[in-house]
């Protein structure tokens, strides 16, 4: 008998992984329509510029009931008019799945909205950690002036929802205001 090596790497300090069975995809400003407020702002940005890419171990295929996935999302800095960047969101698909994220580096905002579309907003860090109930769609903000990065585990039979968010949004969006970010609700009222 013998010590296997592990097939694949998580480089902790750059947020990275290597090896066996990762599967990576980047999301492009042109994915994201309709996400972010101002659509002349987004109409006047190139279609192009990278907005976020998510890195993934895929352990088992997708659907499997009791297996996990482990993933980093690392979100680049930038604003469409004075929204942040923002990863498109989602409720999972079996709503009850959990999912815990972590912040590794660069700072930003973890939106929960329940689905009553109460949103409560957490501030992401270096070392903090996120606990994701089911029943709760999530969004990360990129705040800051570097990567957003951060790391993810869930059920690997969650799946994800995009169409709810798509229809209805987030209620509360992130703002840069005096260099800043600030939360107002959708319909522009500050909170
Ligand atoms: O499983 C998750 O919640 C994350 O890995 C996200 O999928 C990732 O951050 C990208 O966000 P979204 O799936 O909303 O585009
Ligand atoms: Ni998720």
């Amino acid at each position: 008998m013998e010590i296997v090596k592990a097939s694949t790497r998580f480089e902790t300090n750059a947020g990275y992984l290597s090896g066996e069975d990762i599967s990576q995809g980047k999301k492009y400003l042109s994915e994201l329509k309709g996400i972010f407020a101002d659509r002349d702002a987004f109409d006047r940005m190139d279609p192009h510029t990278p907005v976020y890419e998510v890195q993934m171990h895929q352990s088992v295929v997708q659907e499997t009931a009791g297996g996990l996935f482990f993933g980093i999302s690392r979100l680049f800095p930038g604003k469409v008019g004075n929204e942040y960047f923002m990863t498109k969101g989602h409720f999972h698909q079996l709503r009850d799945r959990a999912e815990y994220y972590w912040g590794i580096s660069g700072v930003g905002v973890l939106l929960f909205m329940d689905e009553r579309r109460k949103v409560t907003a957490y501030q992401v860090e270096p070392g903090s950690l996120h606990y994701i109930p089911g029943h709760i769609a999530h969004r990360l903000v990129n705040t800051g002036n570097i990567d957003l990065v951060v790391g993810a585990c869930w059920p690997s039979d969650s799946g994800h929802d995009y169409d709810s968010i798509l229809q209805d949004g987030f209620l509360v969006r992130v703002y840069e205001q005096d260099g800043k970010p600030v939360l107002r609700l959708t319909e522009n009222e500050s909170i």
